[in-house]
């Protein structure tokens, strides 16, 4: 696997995640090695396992220099009934669908509701996935939603007035509607709050039968990708997510 100088560690990190995803050693077996003083910060032992190791930072075992793996960027194809969680006692989560060593790598960025299916994005840089969830980045993400009723004729007016929801302090930022048909609709939305999508079309006095997530900022899924299925972003596409302009 190819290994990125410590150098580059992207933020500052505790010392025994680092030294688990540097060696691939679970975090238990990590902290043992550091308790032990097998573990040198910038030349000296430390045993503190919670210690923050910075940019810069050499981080030594056995005489060698320890360096993270080059950091994960993936997409998911989500299927419906498959929770956006990283473990659960009793339901099927989306970390289940990749393969072990890549799960316990990796945080979602963003989630889709269990009935929700489509684009999910995965990685292990946290600055990036801050990036793409941030409100403050207003990265777009759009969905093909099959509503219960035809549309209401003023709904592109109101979308783009910003809609007010119940018990929310402040209205929405405004929204882009396509109508794809009767009661298909093409949405796309800068913010994610909880069931947002969902509670518009309420907010409409509509419902939503079933919700797909197609695209964030110029990423679209991949539609070789059958439910469940997953694969690595280029570093073109992972651009894209936060340029928001679409790959040719
Ligand atoms: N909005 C929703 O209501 N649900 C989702 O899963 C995503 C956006």
């Amino acid at each position: 696997m190819d290994r990125r100088p410590a150098t580059a560690l992207r933020q500052a990190m505790r010392l025994d995640r680092f030294v688990s995803h540097a060696t691939g050693l679970s975090r238990s077996q990590a902290r043992a090695l550091i308790r032990r003083g097998d573990i040198l910060l910038d030349g000296l032992a430390v045993t503190d396992a919670g210690r923050q190791v910075a940019e810069a930072q050499r981080v030594e075992r056995a005489g060698a220099t320890l360096a993270l793996p080059e950091p994960l960027y993936l997409m998911l194809n989500k299927p419906c009934g498959v929770l956006s969680a990283t473990s659960d006692s009793a339901q099927q989560t989306v970390l289940s669908l990749l393969p072990a060593t890549l799960a316990a790598r990796v945080h979602l960025v963003g989630r889709l509701d269990k009935e929700t299916s489509g684009l999910l994005l995965l990685t292990d840089d946290g600055a990036w996935s801050h990036q793409v969830t941030s409100p403050n980045h207003r990265c777009p993400k759009t969905y093909i939603a099959q509503l219960a009723e035809p549309l209401i004729d003023d709904a592109e007016r109101r979308l783009a007035q910003g809609l007010q929801l119940r018990n929310q302090k402040a209205p929405l930022r405004p929204a882009g509607l396509r109508r794809l048909d009767a009661v298909r609709v093409q949405i796309t939305i800068t913010e994610g709050r909880y069931h947002q999508v969902r509670r518009m079309f309420a907010a409409l006095g509509n419902r939503v039968v079933t919700l797909h997530r197609q695209r964030i900022g110029g990423l679209v899924l991949d539609d070789r990708l059958r439910p469940g299925q997953w694969r690595a972003l280029t570093a073109a596409e992972r651009a894209a997510v936060l340029s928001g302009q679409a790959l040719r």
